[in-house]
């Protein structure tokens, strides 16, 4: 999947931001984030999909369908509500079966927000404790697999003083050898 460096201009979060020329950020400097990808074409995507599940203990999940068609009424507000920074105490996994969007999660410490263009196909992982936001891009429909360990908390906590010293935000920054 294609990652670059937000633009930061202020307009419809839909469109790409993506600047000219653009700045690439690659899958490893991802990874230094804790931030992992994978592809894995949808075809057939069952079996590769159990395994990674298997292999990072995923046992439960379920699908989520983000469109306006779909949701009427709660839609602007459930795309605004993803798009406010936060962060979670728990992983989270995406597998896009169909659609499209943008995963913005932030670098630390430039605070530069970084954009993850995600396909059907693309597995993503953000850890726990890292800031970040999801839009749905023009064509305004995705829909994905959520993978999770255990009960799904999903509780999204915004960034704030007191998500800066969160445990899990703290054990983030510490993963990736940031701070303390
Ligand atoms: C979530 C995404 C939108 O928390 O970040 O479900
Ligand atoms: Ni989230």
């Amino acid at each position: 999947m294609r990652a670059y460096y937000f633009d930061n201009v202020p307009c419809d979060q839909r469109l790409a931001h993506e600047p000219v020329p653009s700045r690439p950020v690659s899958a490893d400097t991802l990874a230094q984030m804790g931030v992992l990808t994978w592809h894995i074409p949808v075809a057939g995507y069952e079996d590769k999909v159990d395994e990674v599940a298997r292999e990072r203990g995923y046992k439960n999940r379920d699908t989520i369908n983000v469109s306006r068609e779909g949701m009427g009424e709660a839609y602007e507000a459930k795309i605004r509500g993803f798009f406010e920074e936060h962060m979670h105490e728990d992983e989270e996994i995406r597998y896009i079966l169909s659609g499209s969007g943008f995963f913005d999660v932030r670098e630390t410490p430039s605070d530069a927000w970084i954009r993850v263009a995600v396909q059907p196909g693309d597995l993503l992982v953000l850890p726990a404790g890292i800031y970040h936001r999801f839009t749905l891009d023009e064509r305004d429909n995705i829909k994905a697999l959520r993978l999770f360990q255990d009960e799904p908390k999903w509780i999204p906590h915004a960034r704030s003083s007191a998500t800066d010293i969160n445990d899990h935000r703290v054990g983030y920054l510490r993963a990736i050898g940031v701070g303390a």
